[in-house]
């Protein structure tokens, strides 16, 4: 971790606002660097990265980005990155969390451990589990009326936050974000999402007011980091009806995904992503998943823990929900949480909003379990396919392999796309600064998702996949892999160029194994860090 880490902060110095500088080693040193930029300056600055500059990369995502990586917003020392981690899927897990306190403890995301006004900004979860403390119900009292929630991956937001209006929530946001979609403070867009991060993450008092604490985004700064974040992940749907995996039991696993007699999973997560099956749009619902969590929330006046009611909640006065149906009103919210993406988070586990499931499999066992079943929303399909749900624990598994098969593929599409640019580059800039930096930034941004394609989708060490999934592929890809790291010690471009297309014909030759059809259209946000 502390590997793929380091080279990836160090370059995103070296190659973007301030190419000049010298690279530097470490987080803490990244955001202090380039942090007090305007927009306008970042812009500017834009127009010199070398992927702006081929028309790999507009210069408002360019911008964008640059303001994700790097700007501070007067705060604390923690950028959006201090979260959502380019070279951990833009998440941050228990392990991954972990490898950087013990390695980097003077990162930002670590100011509490150091400022004695930020002592209560975070919990113990965040360094044990990766669980970061969120106000969602209102500032009233920040250090007892609180939940704590894993980090959203970035993935995909172009196409999983429109709101559906059909579930219970009276006054929805335009836009799902968070685990319980309760939008932005404001207007709820995804567009000022930016702003409550600012508000929630970034302070340098819990006091929270705007000038001595932190700054808001100008508008320029919210609508480039909304484009930039837009182009992360992928950009459309897959048609599973259409999709054909090779695999024979992730094409069974396909099926079971789809029938509303088995595990119905396309209701809610219609084509693998994050919308209503009847409405295309993004719906909140109260699966009971709310029963469980790996971390710990605030206490209420009387002492009795807080847990997480999902959405809503901010205006009330007192716990309105009783979250774990133990007699006592323990909650903010209605109990709905917002529907993510699937496809996407296969390699981004534990999964659910409090971390509870260590890998996809036991994700989907949770939709067998009586929890489920007799839950609002498990009683409502019920009543809308006349019978229960039924999975199996052969389904678990077929449903496994098929979801790791599309987000191997989607790791595999990324890759390719990082690969392609910094041959792009390579052609075009050979060894020159910053060309050169950016290529390298690239190569290891791809090596990571192969790797995860290897060891979180195909294999996984938390789960044994048997028989095993593509193992052809497998090995393909550990050549992929080392051409990577022989191109980025190459000491010349042309070596390094040829690396990175055997690499490439690795990769295609590997995911041409998983299956037809499953065509992701990626963003360009995908080629920045
Ligand atoms: C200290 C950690 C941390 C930092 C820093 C942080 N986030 Fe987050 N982010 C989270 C957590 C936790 C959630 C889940 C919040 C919830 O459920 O309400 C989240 C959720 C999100 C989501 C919702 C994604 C979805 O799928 O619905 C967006 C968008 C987002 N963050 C953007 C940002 C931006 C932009 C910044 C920088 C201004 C930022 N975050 C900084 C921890 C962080
Ligand atoms: C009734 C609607 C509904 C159905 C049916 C449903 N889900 Fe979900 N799913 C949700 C909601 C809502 C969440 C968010 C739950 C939470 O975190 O509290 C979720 C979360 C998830 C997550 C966690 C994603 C992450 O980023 O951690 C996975 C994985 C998942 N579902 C897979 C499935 C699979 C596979 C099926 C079929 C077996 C399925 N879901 C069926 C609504 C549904």
């Amino acid at each position: 971790l502390l590997q793929r880490f380091v080279p990836f902060a160090t370059l995103g110095v070296a190659c973007l606002a301030s190419c000049t500088l010298p690279a530097t080693d470490g987080a803490a040193n990244e955001a202090s660097v380039a942090a007090n930029l305007t927009g306008e300056k970042r812009f500017a600055d834009c127009a010199k990265d070398p992927r702006v500059s081929t028309g790999l990369v507009s210069q408002r995502i360019c911008t964008g980005a640059d303001i994700f990586f790097r700007e501070t917003f007067d705060g604390n020392g923690r950028t959006c990155s201090s979260c959502h981690r380019v070279e951990n899927n833009f998440t941050i897990d228990g392990p991954f969390v972990q490898a950087l306190h013990q390695n980097h403890p003077e990162d930002p995301l670590f100011v509490f451990e150091r400022d004695p006004n930020l002592t209560q900004l975070e919990t113990t979860d965040l360094v044990s589990r990766g669980g970061v403390l969120e106000n969602v119900d209102g500032f009233q009292d920040p250090v007892n009326r609180f939940v704590v929630r894993a980090v959203n991956h970035l993935f995909s937001l172009a196409i999983t936050t429109v709101a559906d209006t059909g579930d219970r929530a009276t006054n929805p946001p335009v836009e799902r974000t968070g685990w319980a979609g309760d939008g932005a403070p404001g207007d709820g867009s995804l567009r000022q999402f930016l702003n409550g991060a600012i508000k929630q993450h970034y302070p340098k008092t819990l006091a929270r007011i705007e000038g001595p604490d932190f700054r808001l985004a100008t508008d320029f700064e919210l609508d480039v980091t909304l484009e930039f974040q837009k182009s992360l992940g992928r950009l459309n749907e897959l048609d599973f009806t259409q999709v054909n995996v090779f695999d024979a039991g992730a094409q069974e696993g396909r099926r079971a995904y789809m029938d509303p007699l088995r595990a119905r999973c396309n209701v809610c997560h219609f084509n693998g992503g994050a919308n209503f099956i009847d409405t295309g749009k993004n719906r909140n619902f109260d699966t009971r998943n709310r029963l469980f969590t790996g971390f710990r929330g605030g206490t209420q006046p009387n002492g009795f823990p807080i847990f997480d009611a999902g959405f809503g909640g901010a205006d009330l006065t007192q716990p309105n929900f009783d979250v774990i149906e133990a007699g006592f009103l323990s909650g903010f919210g209605n109990g709905e949480f917002n529907t993510p993406p699937v496809i996407d988070a296969v390699d981004t586990g534990p999964f659910f909003h409090g971390s509870v499931e260590p890998n996809i499999e036991s994700a989907v066992h949770f939709y067998s379990t009586q929890d489920f079943l007799g839950s609002p929303a498990g009683l409502a399909l019920n009543r809308r396919f006349g019978a229960p749900v039924v999975i199996t624990p052969e389904d678990e598994r077929t449903i496994g392999r098929f979801l790791r098969t599309l987000n191997g593929a989607f790791n595999l599409d990324l890759g390719k796309q990082r690969l392609d640019a910094a041959q792009t580059l390579a052609n075009q800039f050979h060894d020159k600064e910053p060309g050169r930096s950016v290529q390298l930034g690239l190569m290891r941004a791809a090596d990571a998702e192969i790797k995860d394609a290897l060891t979180k989708d195909l294999t996984d060490s938390g789960f044994t996949i048997d028989p095993p999934l593509y193992p052809v592929a497998q090995d393909q890809l550990a050549l992929a892999r080392n051409e990577i790291a022989l191109g980025l010690s190459a000491t010349d471009w042309s070596t390094r160029q040829s690396h990175i297309s055997v690499a490439i014909s690795r990769v295609l030759s590997a995911r041409a194994q998983f299956g037809a059809n499953i065509t992701y259209r990626l963003g360009a946000g995908n080629l920045m860090f």
